[in-house]
């Protein structure tokens, strides 16, 4: 339903004069027309075949991953047992956006996430530069993952059957390996499934969650039986500047919570279900890192945490004194990790969609495949670049940029609510943060200060991400919008 109160051009209505580069950098894509293209690519359109179930475990396939089964081994020696303090401290910031994610999902209900949102608020710069950031979260984030399963699948192979791969073929480049064989073969796995359709990506993923949930949930089964009281003593011996640097590096653990929200247009009824699949997953996966954490450092001495990869297994080991129990873990991170390959490689491709869809990226990227419903070229690209990626570039800085950049995006999705708000009060939104504008203002609050708590290098090389984005907004998307006035021939 068009807002008669909306600016003409979100009314459909033409501006005549071509705009200055300030109009046009500020050109908003009215949420009428994002919501009227959803699901139409080119040459078909995507399916809608997801439901709140499938949706709430993307997400949770998203998040639960690698932060659990290999960062937190990290966090603990920075916060000591407070470590659970960090992981309160991540979700809360995650909580907040989290709250501004399921508004805008249930509002504007597309592929392209927070993308599509400050599209419709903030103008296309500002949309573009939320863009890249999302290829921060998602694309090169999926190659940091795959990275972490091929370490868990040394650690399984070495467990069953005694050999390991060698390190030129498992190590990540630059840190003793040459090429990362598993890690482009997670992703081509994860591509075969996204090439068959949402439907049954999803499917294998509501298997894989489950494996995951199972796992943490016998970790902390276990775990429990070796709780020490006295690990609790001397709880946050390194302060609260400990407690929130962990936090800041823990962050990563929720990257992804938002992934429900680029199947907004494969979604059965996308406006009630988007925002209550991202709460609940939000909720699960706080509640079961809390509780994996507490039982992880009650149960061995935070100072024994020497950045070791494999810290839940170890514990696993120490308290049965059987290796088994720690191998079985090592195949249920294997499974888990697959499982965010497969659900960000999945967000990225859509995001890809949306914006490919508005001109800001080559068509090729919304051509949909008639019989699967599937976007198939964009799926083979974005799966051959992150499988390269993660198989012969050295991430270092890169993969701890992805923080970074999704907590920009995260910052700019809390204030699209608040503009979406004032600037289209009448919409229909099935759901409502409430308390708006303070909870916005303070999810806005905690990304700007987790940024800050990010290092010197890490804002550096975001600097540089967002200077190289820029250059290729201007030279192609800037042109090619399909909001762009048409060129004079055209006319
Ligand atoms: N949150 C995702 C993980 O921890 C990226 O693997």
């Amino acid at each position: 339903m068009i807002d008669q109160g909306a600016p003409p051009q979100e009314r459909g209505q033409t501006v005549a004069r071509t705009p200055g580069l300030g109009a046009r950098l500020m050109r908003r894509k009215p949420v009428e027309v994002l919501v009227a293209e959803g699901g139409q690519g080119e040459g078909g359109t995507l399916r809608r075949s997801l439901g709140l179930w499938q949706l709430t475990m993307i997400s949770i396939g998203a998040t639960l991953g690698t932060g659990i089964f290999v960062v937190l081994g990290e966090a603990v020696p920075k916060a000591g047992p407070a470590v659970t303090l960090s992981f309160v401290i991540a979700g809360l910031t995650a909580l907040f956006s989290a709250l501004s994610y399921a508004e805008l999902a249930g509002t504007i209900p597309v592929a392209g996430s927070s993308y599509s949102y400050a599209y419709a608020t903030m103008g296309e710069l500002i949309a573009w530069v939320c863009g890249w950031c999302l290829v921060l979260e998602y694309g090169v984030s999926v190659a940091a993952v795959a990275v972490g399963w091929g370490e868990y699948l040394n650690e399984l192979l070495d467990g069953t059957i005694g050999v390991t791969l060698p390190d030129a073929l498992s190590a990540p480049p630059g840190d003793g390996g040459v090429f990362n064989l598993p890690a482009l073969i997670v992703v081509l796995l994860a591509m075969a499934f996204l090439l068959g359709g949402a439907r049954e990506s999803a499917r294998a993923n509501t298997v894989m969650v489950a494996v995951k949930i199972a796992a943490l949930v016998l970790f902390c089964a276990i775990g429990v039986q070796g709780l020490r009281s006295g690990n609790y003593e001397h709880f946050m011996p390194l302060g609260m500047s400990g407690v929130s640097a962990a936090g800041a590096t823990l962050f990563f653990s929720y990257i992804g919570f938002d992934a429900a929200s680029t199947a907004g247009e494969e979604a059965k009824d996308a406006q009630r279900d988007l925002p209550r699949a991202i709460m609940l997953s939000l909720v699960i996966v706080t509640a079961l890192y809390v509780l994996v954490a507490a039982v992880a450092v009650g149960a061995k001495p935070w100072r024994q945490f020497n950045d070791s990869e494999a810290a839940l297994a170890q514990i696993m080991r120490d308290v049965t004194g059987q290796g088994f129990w720690a191998t079985l873990l090592a195949a249920c991170a294997v499974i888990a990790i697959a499982s965010v390959v497969l659900t960000v490689l999945y967000g990225q491709t859509r995001i890809l969609f949306a914006m490919s869809r508005d001109g800001l990226v080559p068509k090729v990227f919304s051509r949909v495949h008639p019989k699967t419903g599937a976007p198939r070229a964009n799926t083979v690209i974005v799966s051959l670049f992150c499988g390269v990626l993660a198989a012969a570039v050295p991430l270092g800085q890169l993969a701890d940029a992805t923080s970074i950049g999704t907590l920009f995006a995260f910052a700019l999705v809390n204030v699209a609510v608040v503009v979406l708000r004032r600037t289209r009060p009448q919409m229909n939104r099935t759901f409502r943060v409430p308390l708006s504008p303070l909870l916005p203002a303070l999810g806005f609050a905690f990304c700007v200060w987790m940024m800050g708590s990010l290092s010197t290098v890490t804002w550096v090389v975001f600097g540089v991400w967002m200077a190289v984005g820029l250059v290729v907004y201007f030279l192609y998307g800037h042109r090619r919008s399909r909001l762009a006035p048409p060129a004079p021939s055209e006319k």
